[in-house]
Order: structure tokens, then C-alpha cells, then sequence
């Protein structure tokens, strides 16, 4: 299969030097990646900024922002057999980025945000009989009904609910939900070895 997989955590800028973005560490995506292309795949990582070194046999596109990623997804989503949106995407980016460094005044200071493009929701509204989609949720509450939510709105064939536990650390215990099908609780486990399980998951698909 050619499997297009995103990591790491966009950024946003607020100015040309500084920017909103979270603790992601890429290491979900990049475990996903080396997991597939052991298991023979073909895999294109679209990666947003991370200190790790990506998988070298992977194709390797950079990006930075969400806007930057979603155009990436869509030039390699056509030709993909499966997409696993692994990257921490920023929900929200500054309404009016300024075009100079912001100057402190000592005084409180809003950014307004704007929601970004929900990349996943665009897939799974774009994709063909037999391509698969699959998304995370990082859910610190009603873990499963809020992620099931997410499978059906965004029309996903298989959803990987974890807790902010997982940020940073190279352990995590996922529950898995494919459409259609009862809920699959992994043991605590690591990345690794849970990103092997999901690429056998999807390939069974
Ligand atoms: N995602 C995306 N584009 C966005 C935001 C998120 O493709 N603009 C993807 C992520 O890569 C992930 C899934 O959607 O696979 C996460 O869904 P999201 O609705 O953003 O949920 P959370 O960020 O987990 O939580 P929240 O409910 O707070 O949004």
C-alpha cells in the first residue's frame, strides 16, 4: 500500500518570529511510518517542525503550518492507499498574523484566532471507495464517545483515541475503533509497538 502518514505539531505565527504551537513530538508518526514500511509499504511523511529525525526510506515532505500541511495532504492524497493523520494540527491560527515583530507596550495584548481547516474532515469528505482514513483523538474525558463523534463527523474508517499521557513519552495505551465494529482496547504499550498493531489493522482493511 502507499501509506501517506503526517507527525509533529504545526506552528501558527503570530509574527514573522513567533508562533502558537504544542508539545507533539512527532514520535506517533514517525513509529507509524517505520512500522509500515517494515511492513513493505510505501509511505510519504508530511512532517510539521520536530527535533527527531524522521524514518530515512520514507519520502519526507516539511511543512510548518496547517495551511502548509493541508496543501501537502491534498497533492499526495489522490495517490495514496490510506492516510493516518498522526500530526498534532493547530484547531485555531492568528486572524491578522502581523507583518513585523510585534513591539511590547507593558500592556495586556489579545491575539484573535481563527479556526484552521479541519484537514481530516477534508479527506474523509474527498475520499475514494477503497482508501482508507483514519485520525487520533487526544481525549481526556469520555474518551470513546468523543472520539466516536469524531469517526462519524468526519467520516473516518478507523479512529486511535489516546490521553494527553501520550504527549512526549514513547509509552501510550490507545483505544482503536474502526467504523462499524465494537471498540479495541490496547494495553499499555510503546509507540512502537503500537503503531506496528495499527498498520496491521490497516493493511487487514
Ligand atoms: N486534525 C486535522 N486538522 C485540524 C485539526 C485536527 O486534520 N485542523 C486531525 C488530527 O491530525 C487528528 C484529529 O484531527 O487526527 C484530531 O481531531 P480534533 O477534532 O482536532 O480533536 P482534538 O485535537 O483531539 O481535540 P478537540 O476536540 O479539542 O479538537
Amino acid at each position: 500500500m502507499r501509506i501517506l502518514i503526517t507527525a509533529g505539531g504545526t506552528r501558527e505565527y503570530i509574527d514573522p518570529v513567533r508562533f502558537i504551537s504544542n508539545a507533539s513530538s512527532g514520535r506517533m508518526g514517525y513509529a507509524l511510518a517505520r512500522a509500515a514500511i517494515k511492513a513493505g509499504h510505501k509511505v510519504t511523511l508530511i512532517i510539521a517542525p520536530t527535533a527527531k529525525r524522521p524514518p530515512s526510506e520514507a519520502k519526507v515532505i516539511e511543512v510548518e503550518t496547517t495551511a502548509q500541511m493541508f496543501e501537502a495532504v491534498k497533492k499526495y492524497f489522490e495517490r495514496c492507499d490510506c492516510l493516518i493523520m498522526a500530526a498534532a494540527v493547530a484547531d485555531y491560527t492568528p486572524a491578522r498574523p502581523a507583518k513585523t515583530k510585534i513591539q511590547k507596550t507593558g500592556k495586556p495584548l489579545t491575539i484573535k484566532l481563527k479556526p484552521t481547516t479541519d484537514i481530516l474532515k477534508w479527506a474523509g469528505g474527498h475520499k475514494r471507495k477503497n482508501q482508507i482514513v483514519v485520525g487520533f483523538a487526544l481525549e481526556d474525558k469520555a474518551v470513546r464517545a468523543r472520539a466516536e463523534k469524531k469517526l462519524k463527523e468526519k467520516n473516518l474508517d478507523m479512529i486511535i483515541a489516546n490521553t494527553a499521557a501520550a504527549i512526549g513519552s514513547d509509552k501510550s495505551t490507545v483505544q482503536i475503533k474502526i467504523a462499524g465494529r465494537e471498540w479495541l482496547k490496547l494495553s499499555q504499550a510503546s509507540k512502537a509497538t503500537i503503531a506496528q498493531k495499527i498498520i496491521s489493522i490497516v493493511g487487514s482493511l
